[in-house]
């Protein structure tokens, strides 16, 4: 079969190597991770197995709106309203089975009011890509924070705890099946912890009922390309979680 140019891209960028593809398509396994990025890969197969029709209701559009509406006012922590140009409320579908949480918008997605729309959002972007997921339509994406922090630093621990209402509200709206978090900020304010990224991967965490993953920040990945294929793990991770829910 001929490959696509977008599906070698996709690829390529996951460092999923093509006889590895190959091999799961024929045994019927799911295709382990390159041990670093290589050439002439191939896509791996959406996600067939069951269950696949999210059993829950989406949010009122009015009730999200009203959400949205509030964030948008929001100036609860006063330097980042102050210095936003608007807040970031995330994006995606409402009612998807995944939500992915970063850490707070960057100044490109302060300046297009969406999150992960620079080179860290084009790598996550294809990451779900290699999952068959795309970010309108099958994912919700959203920070810790609504607004971008001044000279992206860190959010501080108060900036943080103002914006958490709102996320968990989102959470609660959407009733994901799994919450995948990129990096450390999102899993240390989720998990309240503060163990490190590498040492919270390779296991499922639960937030408020609901399974969650930890994988490396899309910005690491651009920085160390060989952790491609361990993010590429913690993906397959989260999507064997889909349909595990035990919520309250
Ligand atoms: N990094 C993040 O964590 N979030 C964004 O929205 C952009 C970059």
């Amino acid at each position: 079969m001929e490959l696509s140019q977008r599906k070698r891209r996709i690829l390529a960028d996951m460092g999923i190597p093509l006889w590895r593809a190959r091999h799961a398509r024929e045994t019927g396994t799911s295709p382990e991770p390159a041990a670093e990025p290589m050439a002439d890969p191939v896509a791996p197969e959406p996600h067939t197995g069951e269950p696949v029709a999210k059993p829950v209701v989406a949010p009122s559009a009015t009730d999200w709106q009203a959400l949205r509406d509030e964030v948008a006012a929001c100036t609860a922590c006063g330097e980042l309203a102050a210095s936003r140009r608007q807040t970031v409320f995330g994006v995606g579908d409402p009612a998807a089975r995944w939500l992915f949480v970063g850490e707070a918008p960057g100044a490109e997605e302060d300046r297009r009011g969406e999150p992960f729309v620079g080179r860290a959002g084009q790598l996550l972007d294809n990451m779900l890509g290699a999952l068959g997921l795309d970010r309108q339509t099958d994912v919700f994406i959203a920070n810790i924070l609504k607004c971008r922090p001044p000279n992206n630093r860190d959010p501080k621990p108060d900036e943080a705890l103002a914006c958490r209402g709102f996320l968990d509200r989102q959470i609660e709206a959407i009733a994901p099946e799994v919450i995948v978090a990129l990096g450390r900020v999102p899993a240390h304010n989720l998990l309240g912890t503060d163990t490190p990224v590498g040492r919270l991967r390779g296991r499922t965490h639960e937030y408020r009922g609901i399974p969650l993953v930890v994988t490396w920040h899309p910005a690491y990945l651009l920085r160390s390309p060989r952790e491609k294929a361990g993010a590429w793990e913690d993906l397959l991770r989260a999507r064997d979680c889909l349909g595990a829910a035990t919520p309250e």
